[in-house]
């Protein structure tokens, strides 16, 4: 069997996609049925050939249709803007395509809702990146959670922290487009929302929600606009739509948490941390240094009892086997996360059990329910900050 990739999206996200199916094959064993790197989608006809030759693809498309209709494509990453996943995931899977969706579902919640209706009757493979949860360290807090070693969970914070939209002269983009929690929220707040149970179990009501634009204007573009790279602006201005800011408190079955996301904090390139502090002790990750974490136990004698900071070694998910250097200390990134992601995607694909692969992808039904943790923040803030109702995620 030769399984055929396409990447429709050549931007930050989408070059990490392509890059991590290159990648895939040659983590652990070679159980991997052969692959064929067809196409990149992208819009742009330059940025989408330029990938293709950097990342070792046969060509480039600019219609995404054309992708959805090549019978030598098997498997689909969707990595464009969020309120056009919806289109692109229903015209693949009308295709027969294998789709690998990016975070969030899609920029309203009722058309993830009907995503998931759609995933759920297809007889494909369709799954969403949540790439964080594949990071060594973040894989470890959750470990250290479910055997026990840091008791019952009392409270959680994450963080997400960038600074990608903090200089006001960088232009308008589908990111600054959209209702209250479209922005900072749906972009990074879905990775801490979504972090924030997989460590501490599902939120079950928020509160507390809080939305803010710091640049109410952004310039318009002269050229085709990336998450990364400059790019010339015009004299011309339009409204920021949504949040550059935002924030709420969680509650767990057990302990409280509270998810605080920026896209405008100076200083900040890539700031996420996940705090989790339990009866028995306590456990901190830093994306900035993501081959590390610090850990404290309330067993530690009471003279030295502090936090300690663990190198990541081949003990560590994801870790042993699944870099090519593997030893303690050689460090990981956000990159490798989306290496193990399309590793995982690959082998629910070529159909690998379970019992021999990495953790599954996320449903589209655990899309859903990461966006209605974001309605319901956005329902809080549009309410003072009232406790929202947040429904269990549905399973089957
Ligand atoms: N998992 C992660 O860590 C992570 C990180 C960044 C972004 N993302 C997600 O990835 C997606 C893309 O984000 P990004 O930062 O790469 O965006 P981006 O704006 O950098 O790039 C999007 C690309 O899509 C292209 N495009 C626009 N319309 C298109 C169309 N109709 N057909 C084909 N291509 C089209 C653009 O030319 C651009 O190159 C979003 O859903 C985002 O939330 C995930």
């Amino acid at each position: 069997m030769t399984l055929g990739v396409a990447v429709i999206g050549a931007g930050m996200a989408g070059r990490a996609h392509a890059s991590a199916y290159r990648v895939a094959p040659t983590l652990y064993a070679s159980t991997l049925p052969d692959l064929r790197y067809v196409s990149i989608g992208d819009l742009s006809p330059e940025l989408g050939a330029e990938a293709a030759k950097r990342f070792g693809y046969e060509r480039s498309d600019t219609d995404w249709r054309a992708i959805a209709e090549n019978p030598d494509i098997d498997v689909v990453s969707v990595v464009v803007a969020n309120f056009l996943h919806r289109e692109m995931v229903e015209g693949l899977v009308a295709a027969g395509k294998h789709v690998l969706c990016e975070k969030p579902l899609s920029d309203s919640l009722d058309d993830a809702r009907a995503m998931a209706d759609l995933a759920r009757g297809a007889d494909t493979v369709v799954r969403v990146g949540f790439t964080f949860r594949r990071a060594p360290g973040v894989a470890m807090l959750r470990q250290l959670v479910n055997d026990g070693t840091l008791g019952n969970v009392q409270h959680v914070d994450v963080r997400y922290y960038c600074d990608y939209a903090a200089d006001p002269s960088g232009p308008i983009s589908w990111r600054f487009k959209g209702g209250p929690g479209t922005g900072a929220l749906a972009d990074v707040g879905s990775h801490a929302a979504y972090l924030a149970e997989f460590v501490a179990g599902d939120i079950s009501e928020v509160s507390g929600g809080r939305f803010t634009t710091a640049i109410k204007e952004r310039p318009v573009a002269l050229g085709v606009v990336q998450r990364v790279g400059k790019v010339e602006v015009s004299d011309q201005r339009e409204p920021v739509e949504n949040d550059d800011y935002a924030s709420f408190s969680a509650q767990f079955a057990s302990g409280v948490g509270v998810v605080e996301v920026s896209r405008v904090a100076a200083g900040h390139p890539n700031g996420l941390v996940i705090e989790v502090y339990g009866d028995k002790g306590a456990a901190v990750w830093d994306l900035e240094r993501a081959g590390e974490f610090q850990l404290v136990l309330n067993s530690d004698p009471s003279a030295i009892r502090g936090f300690r900071r663990v190198v990541l070694g081949p003990e560590a998910p994801y870790f042993g086997g699944g870099l090519a250097m593997d030893a303690q200390g050689v460090g990981v990134g956000q990159n490798e996360g989306f290496n193990f992601q399309a590793r995982a995607f690959l082998e629910e694909v070529a159909g690998l059990d379970e019992s021999a692969s990495l953790p599954r992808c996320a449903t589209f039904d655990e899309g859903v329910h990461n966006m209605e943790i974001l309605a319901a923040v956005a329902e809080s803030a549009a309410h003072g900050g009232a406790g929202v109702a947040v429904p269990p995620a549905r399973t089957s």
